[in-house]
């Protein structure tokens, strides 16, 4: 499904056969499963309402969706209608979105607030909530089980636990197994998993909420230091181009101890066939040592329609369908993509087949925020800085502490000295 930036892909039509029926284009594209679970429904609206759905494909890495959809909307073009964005998108793109307050009924009442809040900007309803991500932490029940090991508490733990198993694995001939698998190319993934290991050692979130850039501490540089020292150990050198279905590649063929994903991963990975299913625990990612803490980044989709669609109320009730309970919880039970409702939560259905969902709950309502709200429309350039200082300290091209000093002044310059404006 990856396709060049700049070239927009119609993937499949759904003709209604209707000749009055408008054509609307829609991407919700995510990796796995996720473009098949969301046809699905974008169907069942298709054939209720007698209009025609088209697919358009965009590239996998979130960074690079972004880079096509700003191409396309500063073009004004109506080659979209309905879009999916990030949850640090809201601010960048908030200008060449339709304001959806007119046609939500009050639907926004069912979602988490703190989610609605993200997708309003300027008092406008750019989005949609769809669902949440936040990074949880995969392994192999079975293979710590033959090992007597414990879930790990800390980094540490998890390094001790995944490097005694991989030893004796590949002792036993299973010399393929690593100890830990994550996403360590540079793009936004990495900054998501490089926010966990700040966050986990207290070393805060890059920008703090006032617009203080705050990445260059002491804690930020251990934390980076723990991850470098995973690269060729424990973790396969090749984590360095890794994304999210890199990482789900090697765990999912039974070749990784630890694997840190989204909720996606879980649905995929249990499918009948699968190599690891009913072999998996999830749990919160490890703290930074003992003073340290659990931290998940908080990721997650929305829909938006595009100000330049030809058919603004159409969409809008489309994205209206697509986020609405029902299509939530299909989401939820067939793909395993968390709900932007507190309600679902509570559904037996759901939780049968997610039960990380329940027993994850607390580390979903408080996930770290990426500092996307201060600094709004530069968001994307503070990200690219980050993942790139990060991208080569896990390299060895860089100290931390030389890293972050430097990444420091480049976010002084980029900021006006943390105005933001
Ligand atoms: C997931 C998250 C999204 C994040 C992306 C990074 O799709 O939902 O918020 O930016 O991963 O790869």
């Amino acid at each position: 499904m990856k396709i060049k930036t700049g070239i927009l892909a119609v993937i499949a039509t759904l003709a209604a056969g209707h000749a009055s029926a408008a054509v609307l284009r829609l991407e919700c594209g995510a990796p796995g499963p996720g473009q098949d679970v969301c046809m699905t429904s974008a169907k069942e609206w298709a054939k209720k309402t007698g209009n025609e759905i088209q697919f358009v494909a965009t590239p996998n890495d979130s960074n690079e969706q972004l880079a096509l959809l700003q191409q396309l909307l500063g073009s004004g073009s109506d080659k979209i209608d309905v879009l999916q964005i990030d949850v640090v998108w809201p601010g960048i793109l908030a200008n060449q979105l339709l304001d959806l307050k007119g046609y939500s009924k009050g639907a926004e009442k069912q979602h988490f607030a703190s989610i609605i809040a993200n997708d309003t900007v300027g008092g406008k309803l750019v989005a949609m909530p769809w669902y949440i991500d936040t990074g949880m932490m995969y392994y192999r029940k079975d293979l710590l089980e033959k090992y007597n090991q414990k879930p790990p508490v800390t980094w540490d733990e998890m390094t001790a636990t995944a490097k005694k198993i991989q030893d004796a694995e590949r002792a036993a001939g299973n010399d393929k197994l690593w100890g830990f698998v994550w996403q360590g190319r540079a793009y936004e993934g990495l900054t998501c998993d490089a926010l966990e290991w700040l966050s986990s050692f207290n070393a805060g979130t890059i920008v703090d909420p006032s617009g203080k850039i705050s990445v260059n501490n002491a804690n930020a540089a251990k934390a980076l230091d723990t991850a470098a020292k995973w690269v060729g150990s424990i973790s396969p050198k090749a984590v360095l181009n890794f994304a999210e279905e890199e990482a789900r590649g090697v765990f999912q063929s039974g070749n990784a101890v630890f694997m840190r994903n989204w909720p996606y991963a879980w649905s995929v990975m249990s499918q009948d066939g699968s190599v690891v299913k009913g072999k998996i625990g999830v749990m919160m990612l490890p703290k930074g040592g003992a003073a340290g803490r659990h931290a998940a980044t908080l990721g997650g989709w929305q829909l938006a329609v595009s100000r330049y669609s030809k058919n603004p109320a159409l969409a809008a009730d489309l994205v209206m369908y697509l986020t609405s309970a029902q299509v939530q919880k299909f989401r939820a039970i067939k793909g395993s993509f968390n709900p932007t409702m507190p309600a679902l939560y509570q559904d037996k259905d759901i939780i049968k087949a997610s039960p990380f969902m329940a027993e994850l709950y607390p580390t979903f309502a408080s996930a770290v925020p990426r500092p996307s709200t201060v600094t709004a429309t530069k968001y994307n350039q503070v990200s690219n800085q980050f993942w790139n200082a990060v991208h080569d300290v896990l390299s060895g091209n860089a100290k931390p502490t030389d890293a972050l000093a430097q990444l420091d002044g480049s976010l002084k310059r980029l900021s006006a000295n943390g105005t933001w404006k």
